[in-house]
């Protein structure tokens, strides 16, 4: 018997380790009816799978997950077909020394393939793209699917602020829900912690911390993916990751308007125009239903218009790729 309190079907494409944890976690909130995962390497998202099917038992979830492997010419999509929402994590990660960038041209070709084969069997789909570097592939995901720009977004705030949340709560050594903190810009080099919109139980962080402590912990945000992947060594870092793209998905279900930061395609706002960005965002069933504008300061400003440009040379060369 359905369950009337679980309801809907997202599909993560690419079951490596950001795959397979979002899935897990999917899986383990028991609000969609099923999630769907799909890998091109024979066997593995079957595999996975049915390993996470037998976990319900004990862990008390009824959503079924289902694993497909598929080919790039879309066979095996079927399985996918009607989802509500899509989680792009298909691509390559970085390995030490590497930087996002450099993942540009070869998980664009792997990228555009998905968006044509999402947007042929799920034509109504909310795609939350998560592969590197991630405003280019938001970008180019949007380009291929041909979806409305407010249907396709990405990854990369959620992470960043939880990373600076909990570095703030790590080194004044409170919990981390007494903190709270926003990055904005671009997920690489020009992201654009927000020191004026974070607080300590309410405090603003300059009355908790000196300004040196929170420069190094706002270098130590831009640079937290580099952090994790030099010291895997073999891979990108996939917990936080995966909690950050599982709850945008989780809130796109719910369509409860709620304002989250995401890279979101903006048309004006902060005087930006024509570009994916990271920017606060209210998340409906429909995807993006409002850009939110807060106050930066000049200098936040500054940085987040500097993003913007950073990004939109990158964004516009993904078209021919
Ligand atoms: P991984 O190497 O563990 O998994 C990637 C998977 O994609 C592999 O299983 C591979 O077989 C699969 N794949 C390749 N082509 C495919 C296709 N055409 N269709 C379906 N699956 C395909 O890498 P991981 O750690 O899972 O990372 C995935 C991506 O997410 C990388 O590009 C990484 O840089 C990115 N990432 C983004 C973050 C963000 O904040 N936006 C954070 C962490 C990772
Ligand atoms: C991260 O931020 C590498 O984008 C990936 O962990």
């Amino acid at each position: 018997m359905p369950d009337s309190n679980r309801s809907g079907k997202v599909t993560v494409v690419g079951a490596g380790f950001y795959g397979s944890t979002t899935a897990q976690r999917l899986a383990e909130y028991d609000v969609f009816e099923t999630v769907v995962l799909t890998d091109i390497v024979d066997g593995k998202p079957e595999g996975i799978a049915l390993d996470l099917n037998q976990s319900r038992p004990v862990e008390g979830f009824e959503t079924t997950v289902v694993g497909q492997t598929t080919s790039p010419d879309g066979a095996g999509y079927e399985a996918s077909a009607d989802s509500d929402v899509v989680i792009v994590t298909a691509g390559l990660p970085r390995k030490p020394g590497m930087s996002r960038m450099d993942l540009l041209e070869v998980n664009a070709k792997i990228v555009r393939g998905v968006a044509e084969n999402i947007a042929k069997y799920s034509p109504n789909a909310v795609i939350i793209v998560v592969s590197n570097p991630l405003d280019e592939m938001t970008a180019l995901t949007q380009l291929a699917s041909q979806f409305p720009k407010e249907r396709v977004f990405g990854q990369a705030g959620v992470l960043d602020t939880a990373r600076f949340t909990n570095n703030v709560a790590t080194a004044l050594g409170v919990p981390v829900r007494s903190v709270q903190t926003l990055t904005l810009g671009s997920h690489g080099d020009t992201m654009v912690p927000v020191p004026s919109a974070c607080f300590v139980d309410g405090r603003p962080l300059s009355e908790v911390m000196d300004q040196a402590t929170i420069d190094q912990l706002v270098t130590r945000t831009r640079n937290g993916g580099a952090e994790i992947v030099a010291l895997l060594k073999t891979g990108s870092a996939y917990y936080a990751p995966s909690a950050a793209a599982a709850r945008m998905a989780k809130a796109v279900r719910e369509g409860s308007g709620q304002v989250i930061p995401v890279c979101a395609w903006v048309d004006g706002q902060y005087g930006i125009s024509g570009v994916y960005l990271g920017v606060e965002a209210e998340i409906g069933r429909g995807g993006v239903q409002r850009i939110v504008e807060r106050d930066l300061t000049e200098s936040e400003l500054a940085a987040l218009k500097e993003a913007a440009e950073a990004v939109r040379a990158k964004q516009a060369d993904v078209a021919d790729l």
